[in-house]
């Protein structure tokens, strides 16, 4: 049995226990059991009624649930600051520079992809990440997706398929899908939860996405894609249309997209990447527009050495609501509670009894504090399954 007391400002996501959407409690405290699991939320001054060790006090300081981010792609080797720097000198971001990590990927031993993902992994857990989907899509071969889905699993078992990132160089398309299809999928699928698709300029189209996606069900995969980053298009409606768990990006919507993602809120969440957008000096999605007409907004890193070269979800948190109009408490909701549920989870995300006891404990009085001081270290200690895994309490 483990137990945090004098919680100032407690999140829990449960509105049954607390104020608001985010069920916040004051003066509060937890106890977890010794599976990691989450036996009892409530006032502090209840508490020995339900634990009698010695309790760990964290001194009023903010406690929320650990981050969801449900959309990574850890799985690569070199990077592209060059690219990144030629950007800022006034190129366009392009889908053709996911070949030039394909070709670092394929050049990389297992032990240093592997070597990749927990170094991100950990970088993400030091700025309270605790459940993480990590995608393929740099290897673009039979041989190059699987290991890289092997090295994927070594970090979480939210695990993506994306063959379809892009078509790899001297490769013709219907043949490159025909292979995703059929020989990469059956090599990949024992290895992935979800299968991806990049549906988008330079990459796929909805035709070609949607005999992806319905593969990937058909091999018994969840779906998810990647839909509306660089243009208007059909990806986020035929998202819709298959009832993937997520689509994201969400960069360029119309409004028949915003409303097709509203009717479908309790199967598909918006996954927005407001780093993506930072980096790539993209505009943002009006994340104000679509909560108000009903869509369920996710906030995820995109973390990839391309267009969104950062673990950090409270950067994520800061620019959501500095700059796509959501609230302290919706940013907050949709990194944790919202990312759990663009992976179909209800066991993370929250601080409900029968959750896992993953927590971060920030030096600060509130969650408005992740965005009221952007780019601030304010991650005192980490909890992950009622275990301290980053600094002390
Ligand atoms: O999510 N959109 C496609 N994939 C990545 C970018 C990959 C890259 O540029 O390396 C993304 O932004
Ligand atoms: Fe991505």
């Amino acid at each position: 049995m483990f137990a945090l007391t004098g919680i100032g400002h407690l999140v829990t996501n449960d509105e049954t226990v607390g104020q608001g959407r985010l069920g916040v409690l004051h003066d509060a405290a937890v106890v977890a059991d010794d599976a990691g699991n989450i036996s009892w939320v409530g006032k502090q001054t209840d508490l020995a009624n339900h634990f009698d060790g010695k309790p760990t006090d964290v001194g009023g300081r903010a406690v929320i649930p650990g981050f969801v981010d449900s959309h990574t792609h850890l799985v690569f080797a070199g990077d592209r600051a060059l690219e990144f720097e030629s950007r800022m000198q006034g190129k366009p971001y392009a889908a053709g520079g996911i070949k030039t990590t394909m070709a670092a990927t394929r050049a990389a031993s297992d032990d240093a992809l592997a070597a990749n993902v927990a170094r991100l992994a950990s970088e993400a857990l030091a700025s309270g990440t605790t459940t993480l989907e990590v995608k393929s899509g740099y290897g673009l071969s039979v041989h190059d997706e699987a290991r890289s889905l092997v090295a994927a699993n070594t970090a979480t078992t939210e695990t993506t398929f994306l063959g379809a990132h892009v078509v790899p160089p001297d490769t013709n398309a219907d043949d490159y899908v025909a292979l995703v299809q059929g020989e990469m999928l059956q090599a990949c699928k024992g290895h992935a939860k979800w299968i991806d698709v990049f549906c988008d300029r330079g990459a796929f189209d909805v035709d070609q996405a949607r005999a992806i996606l319905q593969s990937g069900v058909a091999a018994g995969l969840g779906t998810r894609i990647h839909a509306n980053q660089l243009q208007q298009g059909g990806g986020v409606q035929l998202g819709v249309d298959l009832g993937v768990a997520s689509c994201d990006h969400c960069t360029h919507l119309s409004q028949l997209d915003i409303e097709a993602l509203a009717s479908a809120s309790a199967t598909t969440v918006a996954t927005l990447l407001p780093t993506a957008e930072l980096c790539t000096r993209s505009p943002f999605p009006d994340a104000r527009k679509l909560i108000d007409l009903g869509v369920t907004v996710a906030l995820a890193s995109d973390c990839n050495p391309g267009s969104s070269y950062t673990s950090s979800m409270p950067l994520v948190i800061a620019l959501a609501v500095i700059n796509m109009g959501m609230t302290c408490d919706e940013a907050v909701w949709a990194a944790t509670a919202g990312g759990a549920q663009a992976l179909r989870r209800n066991d993370v995300g929250n601080l409900r009894v029968g959750s896992r006891a993953d927590m971060v404990v920030l030096d600060a009085q509130s969650h408005i504090h992740l965005a009221y001081r952007p780019g601030v270290q304010q991650v005192s200690a980490v909890i992950r399954g009622a275990k301290t895994v980053v600094g002390t309490i």
